[in-house]
């Protein structure tokens, strides 16, 4: 056994990035031939529907990145590839020559493309808790990442999430510290196995804010940070992670996006941090004053790459200014640039070719997220399920034969989808194809039907796909004057007034109920697990179901 674990522990510490002598070197002699205009273009993110490959060319910018749902027409990883490349080219020509890093998040798979594989989010793999199909996975989405020629991943999540009522909480592993580096690390190391660069995000102490408010304030001793929030940070830089995103929150009242402390103090001298850091969306816009002034205190914090989507031009201009007018220093800029090249070099992006043919939302991609998404299940009540196979089921519910439950946030769209997901199956597809004697009856249909011709229900239902701030629940005063959040309640029933009235027709009937329930936390099931026979927790499991399919019939 303990072979077994020596092995294993190699095998996870193979392939990391490190930032060679040669990288170095070449990037420094670059960085000598930048003018300050070339230097601040690599600074600058700018957002696929803000910035042309043209004025990717004419700027030098340094990089792109679709946010959630930011597609191609047609979405389609030719088109991806041809997009991609084409701002690849244009960087190239620049008078820089220096080639631009095109960024997603392909946080549960290569997720806003099309007939992606689509794997369980981050809950769900926690639950799972495998270290070696995880790492696969990484693998797996990198190989469909570089199929539409992208190398730069904004993920994996880190954050330990303490309060369910966080939107976020499904992106995070667990709220164990150990769980949530071994598998972000896991996650990392398949990534960038297969040459794709990883961003542990955010940090730090995303996962702990007050009453789970996203971007809100996480309160906390330094020591207990340290012991809580910055672990998966010091093993991710130790196993090779060049890329590390900010985030929105603050800790006891300071915003992280102009934390010198954190970001330069501790990240990148007392844990010897060599890659960049990037900000969030428009983070910087988080702190206090204009835009100049917000500008200057994130730039002077530690931060190295601007995601700033629209403002881009704008932010040039102006960072340009602080320099000449001594309020951001040369060297500080130097640093940043720096560090940008290095990894670009050790990437091998000034060599990139196109030509990879990896392959796509393959059935031996699907088998691994099907069998991380089989080990994501918990069941309450397994004795409710014994011989489902043998007897007739009436299958309903609002995610039974509707795959953007399943898949959840940052599907396609940023929010994800209410209708169904390319590629993705339904547990309907999935109960048909193990021989299940299955009826699929739609919830506007239940007082229709003959319940002697059934015995038993199983019910598919649960959230609504959300992503970000849009999945709070909000239970505590505070001011959300731009944005609506999920729910004020933990409550399922109240949260879901529409499955509550699915679980009383079904009680109308007499029949017993299994529910299969889609969600990114256990809200307050309470009255549901009363009501139900047997109750089966999927998360957010992705596309694939057969796994879940074979649970629910009692099958191996
Ligand atoms: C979002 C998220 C971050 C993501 C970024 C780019 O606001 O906070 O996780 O990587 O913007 O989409």
């Amino acid at each position: 056994m303990k072979l077994l674990f020596v092995a294993l522990f190699f095998s996870l510490n193979a392939n990391a990035f490190t930032l060679s002598p040669e990288s170095k070197q070449k990037a420094l002699e670059q960085l000598k031939k930048l003018t300050l205009k070339q230097k601040i273009a690599q600074m600058t993110q700018a957002e696929r529907q803000h910035a042309t490959p043209e004025q990717v060319k004419k700027y030098g910018l340094g990089s792109i990145l679709s946010g959630g749902g930011s597609n191609p027409t047609p979405n389609t990883p030719k088109a991806w590839k041809e997009m991609v490349k084409n701002y690849y080219d244009q960087s190239m020509g620049s008078a820089a020559k220096i080639p631009l890093i095109y960024g997603v998040d392909a946080v549960h798979g290569h997720n806003n493309v099309l007939g992606a594989t689509i794997f369980p989010h981050n809950i769900g793999l926690g639950v799972a808790n495998d270290l070696e199909l995880t790492k696969k996975m990484g693998e797996i989405v990198a190989q469909e990442m570089k199929a539409t020629g992208i190398y730069w991943n904004f993920a994996p999540t880190t954050a330990i999430a303490m309060d369910k009522r966080w939107g976020r909480f499904y992106e995070s592993f667990s709220n164990n510290t150990k769980k949530v580096t071994e598998l972000s690390i896991a996650y990392m190391l398949g990534l960038q196995k297969e040459g794709v660069l990883a961003t542990p995000k955010h940090y730090l102490g995303d996962g702990g804010t007050e009453f789970g408010h996203d971007r809100g304030d996480t309160i906390l001793s330094e020591e207990e940070i340290r012991k809580i929030h910055l672990p998966p940070y010091i093993e991710a830089i130790k196993k090779g992670a060049l890329s590390i995103m900010v985030s929105f929150s603050s800790i006891n009242g300071q915003k992280m996006h102009g934390h010198k402390y954190w970001i330069t103090d501790v990240l990148k001298n007392e844990l010897g941090f060599s890659g960049f850091t990037v900000s969030d969306w428009n983070g910087i816009e988080e702190l206090d004053g204009d835009y100049k002034e917000q500008i200057k205190k994130s730039v002077n914090a530690g931060i190295d790459l601007f995601m700033v989507p629209e403002r881009w031009l704008e932010f040039m201009t102006l960072l340009e200014e602080l320099v000449s007018e001594g309020k951001v220093s040369l060297k500080r800029i130097d640093d940043a640039v720096y560090r940008l090249l290095a990894v670009k070099y050790e990437m091998g992006l000034f060599n990139l070719s196109f030509e990879d043919n990896e392959s796509f939302g393959t059935n031996e991609h699907r088998a691994i997220a099907d069998t991380l998404a089989k080990k994501s299940v918990v069941i309450k009540n397994k004795e409710g399920l014994l011989n489902l196979k043998n007897k007739r089921i009436l299958l309903t519910g609002k995610a039974a034969n509707n795959t953007g439950y399943q898949c959840g946030g940052w599907t396609v769209e940023w929010q994800g989808l209410k209708e169904n997901v390319p590629g993705a199956t339904s547990l309907f597809d999935s109960l048909k194809t193990q021989g299940a004697d299955v009826t699929y009856i739609s919830t506007d249909r239940l007082t229709t039907i003959d319940p002697s011709k059934f015995d038993i229900a199983i019910t598919a239902m649960g959230e609504n796909p959300y992503t970000e701030m849009m999945g709070d629940i909000v239970m505590n005063e505070y001011p959300y004057p731009d944005r609506t959040p999920y729910g004020f309640t933990l409550d399922y029933y109240s949260l879901h007034p529409e499955d509550k009235k699915v679980i009383a027709s079904l009680k109308r009937l007499n029949l017993p109920i299994v529910s299969v329930i889609y969600s990114g936390r256990e809200l307050d099931f309470d009255t549901l697990y009363s009501d139900s026979l047997s109750t089966v927790l999927a998360w957010l499991p992705g596309s694939e179901t057969r796994g879940l399919a074979e649970l629910i019939l009692g099958m191996k």
